[in-house]
């Protein structure tokens, strides 16, 4: 796989897949995050005097064209950070739409519409990436979030562009998850979140390569009755108690520390005004729910986080969007952004969190993937790296 950096882009034309898969408020863009991180890329390839086409998806058309879903406020967001008028194509194919490209001038940039009003994008059609590839002379992907998907943009166009290169952001994804590979130690997961079924792929790809797991979220209640412990109401994938004793015996044989949680926060549910107090997970009442990880527990996890020296966190450790059961995962942040260690963060919700607490210069590396980041933690190649590598520069 080839990146950016290096090569010499100037006056090329330029079409960069970037994920500004951003989420809207009022026509507005409430979270810039994903913009922000394509900046390096845009950046290296004006300052090269290039011209960039920028391609995106937005949410989730369905390849019907929404107006609401068009990528217009986004343009306006990336024209005011980088302090110029970025025009936006009506579409994302077509006549018009390469006539937009073939005037602009050197480091100059054009938004396309959103890829997905067109159901060839997510179909990964051969004709509409051939039409997309007719854009631009280079192709960068700078879109990690988006790289788990095998869709016309991220894997067709590269069959016909003569030159592809990842861009900034794409090599920094790969560079930090890669240490998943060869990371200093001790390595420690932090997984969390609601279920066992969505996290099963990457705690049996990390278990021969981590030193400790620390499981929170309401993903535990399924460990924690799978030991033989009552969970009262708590949210429970039954059908997974067996994966999850096999789980937790593999981790014994291969000498990893799994630590389950040893308090919880109660509730009546996820919504409730306030929390029911805290109880050993011995001792959860038949009539209410664990619903964030408890004090002990924060106390066991922080013991063993300030041994790590590399940690890969996904998941909350409670129903965090509620204030009363949010303490753990609150905790578990400042916990981890304090860490003498390499911190790598993915998935919305964590990310959400440590943005709301102001603790992001505090990670070594928040990914800006959700589904790509799971997928490169569950040891998958990812269509998007794949297309790169077999593309022929
Ligand atoms: C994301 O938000 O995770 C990416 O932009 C991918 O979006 P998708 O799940 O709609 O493919």
């Amino acid at each position: 796989m080839k990146f950016i950096d290096g090569m010499d882009l100037s006056g090329k034309t330029i079409l960069v897949r970037v994920d500004f898969n951003v989420p809207l408020k009022d026509g507005r863009v409430q979270d810039e995050t994903r913009i922000q991180a394509s900046i390096p890329t845009l950046k290296y390839a004006m300052k090269q005097n290039a011209r960039l086409v920028l391609c995106s998806h937005l949410g989730k058309p369905k390849g019907r064209k929404m107006p609401e879903l068009s990528l217009a406020p986004v343009a306006e967001r990336l024209g005011s950070i980088l302090g110029m008028n970025i025009p936006l194509a009506p579409d994302c194919i077509g006549e018009q739409t390469r006539e937009m490209v073939n005037g602009l001038e050197s480091g100059g940039v054009l938004m396309l519409e959103n890829l997905r009003f067109h159901p060839g994008e997510e179909k990964n059609d051969d004709d509409f990436s051939k039409e997309l590839s007719r854009m631009g002379e280079v192709y960068v992907n700078d879109a990690f979030g988006v790289s788990h998907r095998a869709h016309a943009s991220v894997v067709g166009v590269t069959r016909h562009m003569s030159s592809c290169l990842g861009g900034l952001l794409l090599k920094k994804e790969w560079e930090y998850l890669s240490k998943v590979g060869d990371p200093a130690r001790p390595f420690v997961l932090i997984a969390g979140g609601a279920k066992v079924s969505s996290k099963l792929g990457v705690l049996e790809n990390l278990l021969d390569k981590v030193d400790a797991m620390l499981i929170g979220g309401a993903m535990a209640n399924t460990f924690i009755k799978a030991n033989g412990y009552s969970v009262g109401t708590s949210r429970v994938e039954d059908d997974l108690l067996d994966k999850a004793r096999e789980i937790m015996q593999k981790a014994m044989d291969m000498n990893v520390q799994f630590y389950l949680p040893v308090d919880f926060m109660l509730g009546q549910g996820p919504d409730a005004e306030s929390g029911e107090g805290v109880c050993p997970f011995q001792g959860i009442p038949a009539h209410l729910m664990a619903l964030d990880i408890g004090p002990a527990t924060c106390t066991l996890f922080s013991e063993v986080l300030h041994r790590a020296k590399t940690v890969i966190w996904n998941g909350p450790m409670g129903a965090f969007e509620n204030r009363p059961f949010s303490q753990g995962s609150r905790n578990i942040a400042e916990i981890a952004a304090g860490l003498q260690a390499t911190t790598i963060v993915g998935g919305g919700d964590t990310d959400a969190l440590i943005h709301e607490l102001k603790l992001q210069d505090k990670y070594s590396f928040i990914s800006t993937g959700g589904g790509s980041f799971m997928e490169f933690l569950e040891g998958k190649t990812l269509p998007g790296f794949k297309a790169l590598e077999e593309c022929i520069n």
